[in-house]
C-alpha cells in the first residue's frame, strides 16, 4: 500500500500525460487525414466538374449531348485500373457514345504546329481540329488516371506521356485521333512544321495513327500546308513528305504547299475571306 500510495500519483500523472500525448497525436492524425481526404476528393470532384462544365458549355451542341452519361462512360475507361494498363480500346465505348459531327472539307490535322493552328482556328471558324470537337475540347490540357482498387479519378501522380505506352491520357488521344481521322471526308488539310528537319515524323500521332486511318472512300485529298519561318529548314521536297504521300490510301490526292507563318497569321485576321482560299 505504501508503495502504491507513493507511486500512484506519479503513475497517474504519467498516464494522464501519456493519454494527452496520444490524444493530441490522434487529433493531429485526424486533422491531417481529413484535410488530405478533402484535398484528394476536391481534386477528383474538380476534375469531374471541369469535365461536365466544359462538356455542357460546348457550343449549343450540348443539347444533344448528355454530359453526365458521357462522363460515366469516360471514367469507366480508366477508373480502378493500373494507370499503365489502359489501352486505346478502353475508350471504344466513349467514342461510340459521342459521334463526331461530320465536317467535310473543313477538317484540319496538325503535327508540331499546335499553337499556330489553334490561333488560326480560333479566329477563323472555318476549320475543325480535333480540339474543336466535344471530346477534344473537354480533355485538351487535362491529366487524369485511376488506381487499382479505387473508384476515384486522380489528377496528380499519373504517368507522364512517355512513362508507359498504355497510360490513360495517351491512349485517349490515340483513340480519339484515330476516330477523328477515320471520319475525315472531302478535302482535308494538315499543317506541318517546316522549321524542323522531319515534318512528317514517324513517331507523331499524325503519322502513326491518323494518316493510317485516312480512307479514300470518303476522303478526296490531303493538302499539306508546310508552315515555314524566315529560316525554313525543310520544304515540300523533303523525303519524309514523300513517305507521307506513299502511305496515303490509294485514291487520295496529295498536295503540299509551303506557307510562311506570317501569311497564316495574316489569313487569320481576315475573317471575311472564304475558308482556305487565303494561302
Ligand atoms: C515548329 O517547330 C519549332 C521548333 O520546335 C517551333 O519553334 C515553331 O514554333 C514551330 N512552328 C509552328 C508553326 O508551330
Ligand atoms: C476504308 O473503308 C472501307 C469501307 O468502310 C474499308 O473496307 C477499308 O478497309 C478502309 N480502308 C482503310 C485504308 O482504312
Ligand atoms: C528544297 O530543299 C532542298 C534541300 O533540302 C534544296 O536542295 C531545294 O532546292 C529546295 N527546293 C526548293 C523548291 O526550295
Ligand atoms: C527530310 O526528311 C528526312 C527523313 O525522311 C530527314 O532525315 C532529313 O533530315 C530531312 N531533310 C532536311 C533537309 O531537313
Amino acid at each position: 500500500m505504501e508503495h502504491g500510495e507513493y507511486r500512484n500519483p506519479r503513475k497517474k500523472r504519467r498516464t494522464r500525460c501519456l493519454a494527452m500525448t496520444v490524444c493530441a497525436f490522434l487529433v493531429l492524425v485526424t486533422v491531417i487525414a481529413v484535410s488530405l481526404g478533402l484535398t484528394l476528393s476536391n481534386g477528383a470532384d474538380k476534375f469531374k466538374s471541369t469535365f461536365i462544365a466544359k462538356c455542357e458549355g460546348f457550343k449549343e451542341k450540348s443539347k444533344r449531348n448528355d454530359c453526365q452519361k458521357i462522363w460515366s462512360v469516360f471514367e469507366q475507361a480508366y477508373v480502378g485500373r493500373d494507370p499503365c494498363k489502359v489501352p486505346m480500346e478502353a475508350y471504344d465505348s466513349l467514342i461510340a457514345t459521342t459521334a463526331f459531327d461530320p465536317a467535310c472539307n473543313r477538317m484540319m490535322f496538325w503535327s508540331k504546329t499546335k499553337d499556330v493552328v489553334h490561333d488560326f482556328t480560333e479566329k477563323r471558324d472555318c476549320f475543325v481540329t480535333l480540339e474543336d470537337t466535344l471530346l477534344g475540347s473537354v480533355l485538351d490540357g487535362l491529366t487524369w488516371c485511376g488506381k487499382e482498387g479505387s473508384s476515384e479519378t486522380f489528377t496528380t501522380g499519373c504517368p507522364g506521356w512517355s512513362d508507359c505506352d498504355d497510360n490513360p491520357v495517351r491512349s485517349f488521344w490515340n483513340r480519339v485521333s484515330s476516330a477523328f481521322a477515320g471520319s475525315a471526308c472531302g478535302d482535308v488539310t494538315a499543317m506541318l512544321n517546316g522549321s524542323i528537319a522531319t515534318p512528317f515524323s514517324p513517331t507523331s500521332i499524325f503519322a502513326s495513327i491518323e494518316v493510317k486511318r485516312f480512307n479514300s472512300t470518303t476522303m478526296k485529298s490531303l493538302n499539306v500546308v508546310l508552315v515555314t519561318q524566315d529560316n525554313a529548314v525543310t520544304n515540300c521536297t523533303n523525303a519524309s513528305l514523300k513517305d507521307l504521300q506513299k502511305e496515303l490510301d490509294q485514291g487520295i490526292k496529295y498536295n503540299c504547299k509551303e506557307v510562311t507563318e506570317s501569311k497564316i497569321q495574316a489569313c487569320g485576321s481576315h475573317p471575311e475571306t472564304p475558308c482556305g482560299a487565303c494561302w
